[in-house]
Protein backbone atom coordinates (compact mmCIF):
# COMPACT_ATOMS: atom_id res chain seq x y z
CA UNK A 1 0.00 0.00 0.00
CA UNK A 2 2.15 2.29 -1.26
CA UNK A 3 -0.13 4.71 -2.90
CA UNK A 4 3.16 6.49 -4.66
CA UNK A 5 4.23 7.77 -1.00
CA UNK A 6 7.66 8.10 -1.32
CA UNK A 7 9.06 6.13 1.58
CA UNK A 8 6.29 4.44 2.40
CA UNK A 9 6.59 0.43 2.17
CA UNK A 10 3.96 -0.78 4.31
CA UNK A 11 0.69 0.41 5.75
CA UNK A 12 1.08 3.04 8.12
CA UNK A 13 -0.81 2.06 11.55
CA UNK A 14 -2.28 5.05 13.74
CA UNK A 15 -3.21 3.82 17.17
CA UNK A 16 -5.45 5.64 19.11
CA UNK A 17 -4.71 6.35 22.59
CA UNK A 18 -1.46 6.85 24.34
CA UNK A 19 -0.41 4.23 27.20
CA UNK A 20 1.38 1.20 28.14
CA UNK A 21 -0.03 -0.70 24.86
CA UNK A 22 0.83 1.81 22.29
CA UNK A 23 4.23 2.56 23.84
CA UNK A 24 4.74 -1.28 23.41
CA UNK A 25 3.08 -1.61 20.09
CA UNK A 26 5.78 1.31 18.97
CA UNK A 27 8.52 -0.88 19.93
CA UNK A 28 7.13 -3.95 18.10
CA UNK A 29 6.57 -1.55 14.87
CA UNK A 30 10.11 -0.35 15.10
CA UNK A 31 11.50 -3.82 14.76
CA UNK A 32 9.56 -4.31 11.74
CA UNK A 33 10.28 -0.80 10.38
CA UNK A 34 6.19 -0.45 10.60
CA UNK A 35 4.91 3.44 10.74
CA UNK A 36 2.81 3.39 13.91
CA UNK A 37 1.44 6.81 14.57
CA UNK A 38 -0.14 7.60 18.35
CA UNK A 39 -2.84 9.79 19.11
CA UNK A 40 -2.18 10.64 22.91
CA UNK A 41 -4.43 12.69 25.42
CA UNK A 42 -2.31 15.38 26.72
CA UNK A 43 -2.28 13.59 29.75
CA UNK A 44 -0.75 10.22 28.71
CA UNK A 45 3.01 10.03 29.46
CA UNK A 46 3.72 6.38 28.33
CA UNK A 47 4.71 8.81 24.75
CA UNK A 48 6.45 11.43 25.31
CA UNK A 49 9.86 11.53 23.90
CA UNK A 50 8.49 9.43 20.88
CA UNK A 51 7.77 12.16 18.96
CA UNK A 52 7.49 12.83 16.30
CA UNK A 53 5.00 9.86 15.40
CA UNK A 54 2.49 11.15 18.46
CA UNK A 55 -0.27 13.45 18.01
CA UNK A 56 -0.86 15.20 21.14
CA UNK A 57 -5.21 15.16 21.15
CA UNK A 58 -8.10 14.20 22.25
CA UNK A 59 -10.19 11.96 20.11
CA UNK A 60 -13.70 12.85 21.63
CA UNK A 61 -12.52 17.03 20.48
CA UNK A 62 -14.22 17.32 17.13
CA UNK A 63 -12.24 16.90 14.07
CA UNK A 64 -9.11 15.71 15.90
CA UNK A 65 -9.62 11.78 15.34
CA UNK A 66 -10.51 13.06 11.51
CA UNK A 67 -7.57 14.84 11.04
CA UNK A 68 -5.09 11.84 12.74
CA UNK A 69 -6.91 9.51 9.91
CA UNK A 70 -6.04 11.40 7.29
CA UNK A 71 -2.28 10.61 8.39
CA UNK A 72 -2.32 6.93 8.31
CA UNK A 73 -3.52 4.29 6.19
CA UNK A 74 -5.29 1.99 9.34
CA UNK A 75 -6.41 2.90 12.19
CA UNK A 76 -6.68 0.80 15.45
CA UNK A 77 -7.14 1.12 19.05
CA UNK A 78 -5.15 0.68 22.24
CA UNK A 79 -8.59 1.26 24.62
CA UNK A 80 -12.05 1.11 23.91
CA UNK A 81 -12.89 4.89 25.76
CA UNK A 82 -13.88 6.19 21.86
CA UNK A 83 -16.84 7.72 20.21
CA UNK A 84 -18.32 5.22 17.88
CA UNK A 85 -20.34 7.75 16.39
CA UNK A 86 -17.00 9.16 14.79
CA UNK A 87 -15.62 6.29 14.52
CA UNK A 88 -18.70 5.04 12.23
CA UNK A 89 -18.55 8.61 9.84
CA UNK A 90 -14.65 7.46 9.26
CA UNK A 91 -15.90 4.09 8.40
CA UNK A 92 -18.25 5.71 5.92
CA UNK A 93 -16.28 7.66 4.29
CA UNK A 94 -13.86 4.83 3.55
CA UNK A 95 -11.15 4.67 6.42
CA UNK A 96 -10.13 1.07 7.40
CA UNK A 97 -10.66 1.19 11.16
CA UNK A 98 -9.37 -2.35 12.75
CA UNK A 99 -11.06 -3.56 14.56
CA UNK A 100 -14.16 -2.24 13.19
CA UNK A 101 -16.91 0.07 15.49
CA UNK A 102 -19.21 -2.71 15.51
CA UNK A 103 -16.42 -4.54 17.73
CA UNK A 104 -15.71 -1.80 19.73
CA UNK A 105 -19.09 -1.30 20.34
CA UNK A 106 -18.90 -3.87 23.02
CA UNK A 107 -17.22 -2.25 24.94
CA UNK A 108 -20.14 -1.62 26.88
CA UNK A 109 -20.41 -4.85 28.92
CA UNK A 110 -24.28 -4.75 28.21
CA UNK A 111 -24.00 -4.47 24.28
CA UNK A 112 -21.12 -7.39 24.71
CA UNK A 113 -23.02 -9.84 27.16
CA UNK A 114 -26.29 -9.38 24.71
CA UNK A 115 -23.67 -10.14 21.87
CA UNK A 116 -22.57 -12.95 23.27
CA UNK A 117 -26.02 -14.45 24.80
CA UNK A 118 -26.97 -14.76 20.87
CA UNK A 119 -24.00 -16.51 19.96
CA UNK A 120 -25.19 -18.73 22.65
CA UNK A 121 -21.68 -19.05 24.49
CA UNK A 122 -21.35 -20.48 27.65
CA UNK A 123 -21.62 -17.21 30.17
CA UNK A 124 -22.31 -16.54 33.81
CA UNK A 125 -26.27 -16.01 34.75
CA UNK A 126 -26.49 -12.47 34.19
CA UNK A 127 -29.21 -9.50 33.89
CA UNK A 128 -29.14 -5.54 32.42
CA UNK A 129 -30.72 -3.64 34.06
CA UNK A 130 -30.84 0.36 35.13
CA UNK A 131 -32.63 -0.47 38.69
CA UNK A 132 -32.10 -1.72 42.14
CA UNK A 133 -35.58 -3.37 41.54
CA UNK A 134 -34.03 -5.30 38.93
CA UNK A 135 -30.87 -6.08 40.69
CA UNK A 136 -33.05 -7.39 43.48
CA UNK A 137 -35.33 -9.54 41.64
CA UNK A 138 -32.07 -11.54 39.94
CA UNK A 139 -30.98 -11.44 43.64
CA UNK A 140 -34.63 -13.43 44.11
CA UNK A 141 -33.52 -15.92 42.07
CA UNK A 142 -29.57 -16.45 42.64
CA UNK A 143 -29.34 -15.18 46.00
CA UNK A 144 -26.97 -12.69 47.28
CA UNK A 145 -23.95 -11.62 47.07
CA UNK A 146 -23.87 -10.62 43.79
CA UNK A 147 -21.32 -8.27 41.04
CA UNK A 148 -22.39 -5.98 39.75
CA UNK A 149 -21.08 -3.99 36.60
CA UNK A 150 -21.76 -0.91 34.98
CA UNK A 151 -22.14 -1.07 31.62
CA UNK A 152 -19.30 1.46 30.85
CA UNK A 153 -16.16 3.26 31.73
CA UNK A 154 -14.53 0.21 34.01
CA UNK A 155 -11.34 -0.98 34.29
CA UNK A 156 -9.43 -2.57 36.03
CA UNK A 157 -12.08 -3.67 38.84
CA UNK A 158 -13.07 0.18 38.58
CA UNK A 159 -16.81 -0.47 37.79
CA UNK A 160 -16.80 -3.86 39.91
CA UNK A 161 -18.99 -3.85 42.59
CA UNK A 162 -19.31 -6.72 45.00
CA UNK A 163 -22.69 -6.26 46.66
CA UNK A 164 -23.53 -8.56 49.88
CA UNK A 165 -26.99 -7.48 49.92
CA UNK A 166 -30.13 -4.96 49.00
CA UNK A 167 -28.63 -2.52 51.60
CA UNK A 168 -25.88 -2.15 49.89
CA UNK A 169 -27.03 -1.40 46.55
CA UNK A 170 -27.61 2.26 47.93
CA UNK A 171 -24.07 3.11 46.92
CA UNK A 172 -24.29 2.51 43.41
CA UNK A 173 -26.20 5.54 42.03
CA UNK A 174 -28.98 4.22 39.41
CA UNK A 175 -28.86 7.22 37.28
CA UNK A 176 -30.76 5.43 33.98
CA UNK A 177 -27.63 3.71 33.28
CA UNK A 178 -27.38 -0.11 32.29
CA UNK A 179 -25.35 -2.52 35.01
CA UNK A 180 -24.54 -6.36 34.39
CA UNK A 181 -25.31 -8.13 37.23
CA UNK A 182 -24.28 -11.66 38.13
CA UNK A 183 -24.34 -14.22 41.00
CA UNK A 184 -20.47 -14.01 43.21
CA UNK A 185 -19.21 -16.85 41.00
CA UNK A 186 -17.02 -19.51 42.89
CA UNK A 187 -14.24 -19.35 40.68
CA UNK A 188 -11.75 -21.93 40.28
CA UNK A 189 -9.47 -20.36 37.94
CA UNK A 190 -9.45 -17.50 35.24
CA UNK A 191 -7.84 -18.33 32.14
CA UNK A 192 -7.17 -15.90 29.15
CA UNK A 193 -6.86 -16.86 25.16
CA UNK A 194 -5.21 -13.91 22.80
CA UNK A 195 -6.67 -14.27 19.18
CA UNK A 196 -4.89 -12.78 16.57
CA UNK A 197 -7.55 -12.06 13.07
CA UNK A 198 -6.66 -10.37 9.49
CA UNK A 199 -9.45 -8.95 7.65
CA UNK A 200 -10.00 -11.50 5.24
CA UNK A 201 -10.30 -13.89 8.26
CA UNK A 202 -7.01 -15.70 8.90
CA UNK A 203 -6.53 -16.19 12.56
CA UNK A 204 -4.10 -17.38 15.13
CA UNK A 205 -4.52 -18.05 18.21
CA UNK A 206 -1.94 -17.77 21.73
CA UNK A 207 -1.93 -20.71 24.23
CA UNK A 208 -4.31 -20.30 26.82
CA UNK A 209 -2.53 -18.43 29.69
CA UNK A 210 -3.80 -17.87 33.69
CA UNK A 211 -4.38 -14.57 35.14
CA UNK A 212 -4.26 -13.69 39.17
CA UNK A 213 -6.48 -10.59 39.57
CA UNK A 214 -6.74 -8.73 43.38
CA UNK A 215 -9.29 -6.43 43.95
CA UNK A 216 -10.80 -6.71 40.21
CA UNK A 217 -7.16 -6.07 38.94
CA UNK A 218 -4.99 -8.21 36.90
CA UNK A 219 -1.40 -8.68 39.14
CA UNK A 220 0.08 -11.96 37.57
CA UNK A 221 -0.40 -14.17 34.35
CA UNK A 222 1.37 -17.76 33.82
CA UNK A 223 1.92 -19.23 30.76
CA UNK A 224 0.75 -21.94 30.11
CA UNK A 225 -2.31 -22.12 31.80
CA UNK A 226 -1.45 -25.41 33.29
CA UNK A 227 -5.32 -26.37 31.94
CA UNK A 228 -6.10 -29.74 31.13
CA UNK A 229 -6.11 -30.46 27.13
CA UNK A 230 -9.84 -30.65 27.43
CA UNK A 231 -10.04 -27.21 28.99
CA UNK A 232 -7.43 -25.76 26.89
CA UNK A 233 -9.19 -27.12 23.66
CA UNK A 234 -12.36 -25.37 25.36
CA UNK A 235 -10.48 -21.75 25.70
CA UNK A 236 -9.21 -21.83 22.43
CA UNK A 237 -12.76 -22.81 20.55
CA UNK A 238 -13.98 -20.05 22.62
CA UNK A 239 -11.84 -17.53 21.55
CA UNK A 240 -11.49 -18.85 17.95
CA UNK A 241 -15.71 -18.96 17.37
CA UNK A 242 -16.05 -15.30 19.06
CA UNK A 243 -13.20 -13.81 17.06
CA UNK A 244 -14.59 -15.02 13.79
CA UNK A 245 -18.38 -14.33 15.12
CA UNK A 246 -17.87 -10.66 15.57
CA UNK A 247 -15.59 -10.52 12.81
CA UNK A 248 -12.75 -9.08 14.91
CA UNK A 249 -9.39 -8.14 13.09
CA UNK A 250 -6.32 -7.73 15.45
CA UNK A 251 -5.75 -9.35 18.41
CA UNK A 252 -8.99 -10.11 20.65
CA UNK A 253 -8.41 -11.13 24.30
CA UNK A 254 -11.40 -12.90 25.69
CA UNK A 255 -11.12 -13.80 29.59
CA UNK A 256 -12.44 -16.97 30.88
CA UNK A 257 -13.65 -18.03 34.33
CA UNK A 258 -13.15 -21.72 35.07
CA UNK A 259 -16.43 -22.44 37.53
CA UNK A 260 -17.06 -26.24 38.34
CA UNK A 261 -15.06 -27.54 35.59
CA UNK A 262 -16.38 -25.48 32.99
CA UNK A 263 -15.20 -22.95 30.94
CA UNK A 264 -16.95 -19.54 30.71
CA UNK A 265 -16.97 -16.65 29.02
CA UNK A 266 -16.43 -13.43 31.40
CA UNK A 267 -15.60 -10.96 28.64
CA UNK A 268 -13.37 -9.18 25.62
CA UNK A 269 -11.26 -6.55 24.64
CA UNK A 270 -10.66 -5.86 21.34
CA UNK A 271 -7.33 -5.00 21.54
CA UNK A 272 -3.76 -6.15 23.45
CA UNK A 273 -4.01 -7.00 26.71
CA UNK A 274 -2.35 -7.33 30.36
CA UNK A 275 -2.81 -10.91 30.01
CA UNK A 276 -0.82 -11.00 26.69
CA UNK A 277 2.59 -8.71 27.76
CA UNK A 278 4.28 -11.96 28.39
CA UNK A 279 4.61 -13.13 24.78
CA UNK A 280 6.97 -10.31 24.33
CA UNK A 281 9.72 -12.36 25.94
CA UNK A 282 7.78 -15.75 26.03
CA UNK A 283 6.45 -16.81 22.40
CA UNK A 284 7.78 -16.73 19.05
CA UNK A 285 5.90 -13.91 18.04
CA UNK A 286 4.45 -11.08 20.64
CA UNK A 287 0.89 -10.16 20.86
CA UNK A 288 1.73 -6.32 19.64
CA UNK A 289 3.84 -7.34 16.85
CA UNK A 290 1.09 -9.88 16.01
CA UNK A 291 -1.73 -6.74 16.50
CA UNK A 292 0.16 -5.39 13.75
CA UNK A 293 0.45 -7.41 11.42
CA UNK A 294 -3.07 -8.47 11.60
CA UNK A 295 -4.20 -4.90 11.10
CA UNK A 296 -1.74 -3.66 8.45
CA UNK A 297 -3.09 -7.45 7.00
CA UNK A 298 0.64 -9.15 6.79
CA UNK A 299 1.16 -12.76 7.55
CA UNK A 300 0.37 -13.88 11.24
CA UNK A 301 3.53 -15.45 13.05
CA UNK A 302 3.79 -18.38 15.05
CA UNK A 303 2.17 -18.27 19.05
CA UNK A 304 4.29 -20.65 20.20
CA UNK A 305 6.20 -20.71 23.57
CA UNK A 306 9.72 -20.60 23.26
CA UNK A 307 10.40 -21.62 26.95
CA UNK A 308 8.74 -23.81 29.22
CA UNK A 309 7.08 -21.55 31.88
CA UNK A 310 6.85 -17.74 31.72
CA UNK A 311 5.18 -15.74 34.64
CA UNK A 312 4.46 -11.69 34.53
CA UNK A 313 3.71 -9.29 37.71
CA UNK A 314 1.89 -6.21 36.74
CA UNK A 315 4.00 -3.12 38.84
CA UNK A 316 1.24 -1.50 40.55
CA UNK A 317 1.46 1.80 42.34
CA UNK A 318 1.20 1.73 45.83
CA UNK A 319 0.08 4.57 48.70
CA UNK A 320 3.61 5.18 49.52
CA UNK A 321 5.42 7.53 47.00
CA UNK A 322 7.86 4.84 45.84
CA UNK A 323 8.62 4.96 42.47
CA UNK A 324 10.15 1.93 40.24
CA UNK A 325 11.90 4.19 38.44
CA UNK A 326 14.29 5.23 40.82
CA UNK A 327 14.77 1.49 42.28
CA UNK A 328 16.02 -0.05 39.15
CA UNK A 329 19.18 -1.55 40.10
CA UNK A 330 17.33 -2.96 43.62
CA UNK A 331 14.83 -4.63 41.16
CA UNK A 332 17.72 -5.95 38.73
CA UNK A 333 19.48 -7.07 41.42
CA UNK A 334 16.89 -9.64 43.05
CA UNK A 335 16.12 -11.70 40.19
CA UNK A 336 16.22 -12.96 36.46
CA UNK A 337 13.26 -11.20 34.52
CA UNK A 338 12.18 -8.74 31.47
CA UNK A 339 11.33 -5.53 33.23
CA UNK A 340 9.38 -2.84 31.58
CA UNK A 341 8.58 0.36 32.93
CA UNK A 342 5.46 2.58 31.58
CA UNK A 343 6.64 6.16 31.92
CA UNK A 344 3.85 6.94 34.42
CA UNK A 345 4.31 8.04 38.01
CA UNK A 346 3.24 5.91 40.75
CA UNK A 347 -0.50 6.31 41.98
CA UNK A 348 -2.91 3.98 44.47
CA UNK A 349 -3.84 0.84 41.95
CA UNK A 350 -2.21 2.29 38.79
CA UNK A 351 -0.49 -0.34 36.73
CA UNK A 352 3.19 1.89 35.82
CA UNK A 353 4.99 -1.29 34.68
CA UNK A 354 5.46 -5.00 34.59
CA UNK A 355 8.09 -7.71 34.90
CA UNK A 356 8.10 -10.86 32.80
CA UNK A 357 10.83 -14.16 34.19
CA UNK A 358 10.85 -17.21 32.12
CA UNK A 359 12.23 -20.44 33.27
CA UNK A 360 12.32 -23.98 34.00
CA UNK A 361 9.03 -24.21 35.72
CA UNK A 362 6.11 -21.30 36.96
CA UNK A 363 7.83 -22.16 40.25
CA UNK A 364 11.26 -20.25 39.21
CA UNK A 365 9.74 -18.05 36.86
CA UNK A 366 7.02 -17.10 39.39
CA UNK A 367 9.65 -16.61 41.91
CA UNK A 368 11.86 -14.70 40.15
CA UNK A 369 8.93 -12.14 38.83
CA UNK A 370 7.65 -11.90 42.05
CA UNK A 371 11.11 -11.32 43.53
CA UNK A 372 11.60 -7.90 41.20
CA UNK A 373 8.16 -6.74 40.71
CA UNK A 374 8.62 -6.66 44.46
CA UNK A 375 11.96 -4.90 45.16
CA UNK A 376 11.21 -2.30 41.89
CA UNK A 377 7.90 -1.53 44.74
CA UNK A 378 10.20 -1.53 47.74
CA UNK A 379 7.50 -4.20 49.49
CA UNK A 380 8.02 -7.61 50.50
CA UNK A 381 7.64 -10.44 48.17
N1 LIG B 1 -19.42 -12.85 38.77
C1 LIG B 1 -18.22 -12.80 39.36
N2 LIG B 1 -17.95 -13.59 40.42
C2 LIG B 1 -16.76 -13.52 41.06
N3 LIG B 1 -15.75 -12.71 40.68
C3 LIG B 1 -15.96 -11.90 39.62
C4 LIG B 1 -17.20 -11.90 38.91
N4 LIG B 1 -17.10 -11.00 37.91
C5 LIG B 1 -15.86 -10.46 38.00
N5 LIG B 1 -15.17 -10.99 39.01
C6 LIG B 1 -13.78 -10.66 39.38
O1 LIG B 1 -13.53 -9.30 39.08
C7 LIG B 1 -12.55 -9.20 38.04
C8 LIG B 1 -12.85 -8.01 37.15
O2 LIG B 1 -14.10 -8.22 36.53
P1 LIG B 1 -14.30 -7.81 35.00
O3 LIG B 1 -13.32 -8.53 34.18
O4 LIG B 1 -15.73 -8.04 34.67
O5 LIG B 1 -14.08 -6.25 35.10
P2 LIG B 1 -13.11 -5.18 34.46
O6 LIG B 1 -12.84 -4.16 35.50
O7 LIG B 1 -13.74 -4.76 33.24
O8 LIG B 1 -11.81 -5.92 34.16
P3 LIG B 1 -10.65 -5.48 33.20
O9 LIG B 1 -9.58 -4.96 34.09
O10 LIG B 1 -10.29 -6.79 32.62
O11 LIG B 1 -11.18 -4.50 32.25
C9 LIG B 1 -12.58 -10.55 37.35
O12 LIG B 1 -11.38 -10.83 36.67
C10 LIG B 1 -12.83 -11.48 38.53
O13 LIG B 1 -11.64 -11.68 39.26
MG1 LIG C 1 -11.77 -8.10 33.09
Amino acid sequence: MTDGRHGVHQPRVGVVGGGQLARMLTHAGERLDLEVRILAKPSDTSMRGHDPLVTVGDPDEPGVLDAFAATVDVVTFENELVDLDVLRALEARGVAVRPGSHVLAMSNKATQRRALAALSLPLPPFVVTTEASGVEKFAAEHGWPLVVKSATGGYDGRGVHMVDDAGGLATLGFDGSEFVVEPMLDIELELAVLVARRPGGDTVTFPVVETVQRRGMCREVHAPAGVSSETERAARHLGESIAASVDAVGVLAVELFVVDGEVLVNELAPRVHNSGHLTIEANDTSQFEQHLRAVADLPLGSTSLRVPAATMVNVVGDTTDVDPRDRLAEGMAAGDAAIHLYGKAPRPERKIGHVTSCGPDRATAHRDAASVAAALMNEPV
